[in-house]
């Protein structure tokens, strides 16, 4: 029955097939937000992409130690961070998490953090896409670490309401981020690199880089010894 309904359809003159497929398109995208919608609900996280008025909460991210995927005893964790989706976050040896730093892992994808790396106060590390910070890196009080952009829905609808695209973040080992810089989706900041105070990285990073400013630009590179 479905391979007579295909032959039919591929029967059509072109014009017809291309407003077919472009109407079965449109349905399946409102299927799948419909989906989306009703999955986030179920485990608690908004729902932008589905266009939907309604909101879950996300919990007040406190938990125990041991819900995180990875948390070994030298892990020091401070009074007031938060952790949302624990089970998606692993932390290495040694790792220092600030007061208030929130690390909003996500129902899906990682959020890594190698061993003796430092998490300042009040950091935002949102990983939609996954975040993977190596060994022996320093990310400054504030900084922002996002994966996530919402696709232009068009300008009819806002735009919160556009799909979301994930893109993860890398932090490769003994890289630094300056006090408020903010790392933007799908960026990798190489070994050793140094991120200036308040820099809005929109690139990758090269190892041993030093950048800074708005969007970040090459100063010089780290001296070789
Ligand atoms: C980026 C940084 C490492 C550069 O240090 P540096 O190599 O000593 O740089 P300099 O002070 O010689 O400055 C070089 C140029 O970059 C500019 N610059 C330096 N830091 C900058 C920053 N954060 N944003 C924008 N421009 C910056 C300087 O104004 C200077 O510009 P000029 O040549 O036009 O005068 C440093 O300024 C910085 O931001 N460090 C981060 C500190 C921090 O947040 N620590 C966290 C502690 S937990």
């Amino acid at each position: 029955m479905e391979d007579m309904a295909i032959l039919n359809i591929k029967s059509l003159p072109d014009r017809l097939h291309r407003q077919l497929q472009a109407r079965a398109a449109k349905e399946y995208r409102s299927v799948a937000q419909e989906v989306v919608f009703l999955l986030d609900q179920a485990i608690g996280q908004e729902s932008p992409a589905s266009g939907r008025k309604g909101r879950g909460s996300h919990g007040s991210g406190q938990c125990s130690r041991h819900a995180l995927g990875r948390c070994p005893d030298s892990v020091v964790i401070e009074p007031g961070a938060l952790i949302f989706h624990p089970e998606n976050v692993f932390l290495d040896e040694g790792v220092y998490i600030g007061h208030n730093a929130m690390l909003k892992a996500y129902y899906k994808n990682q959020l890594m953090i190698g061993a003796r790396s430092w998490i300042g106060q009040g950091v935002f590390l949102h990983s939609a896409g996954g975040i993977s910070i190596g060994c022996d890196v320093g990310v400054g009080p504030h900084v922002c670490i996002l994966t996530s952009v919402h696709q232009d829905p068009g300008r009819a609808r806002p735009i919160m309401a556009g799909a979301i695209d994930v893109r993860p973040v890398v932090l490769e080992d003994g890289c630094d981020i300056g006090i408020n810089a903010t790392i933007l989706p799908g960026v990798t900041v190489g070994k050793g690199a140094q991120v200036g105070a308040g820099a809005v990285v929109t690139k990758n990073v090269s190892p041993f880089a030093i950048v800074a400013g708005n969007p970040a630009r090459l100063l010089r590179m780290r001296a070789k010894s």
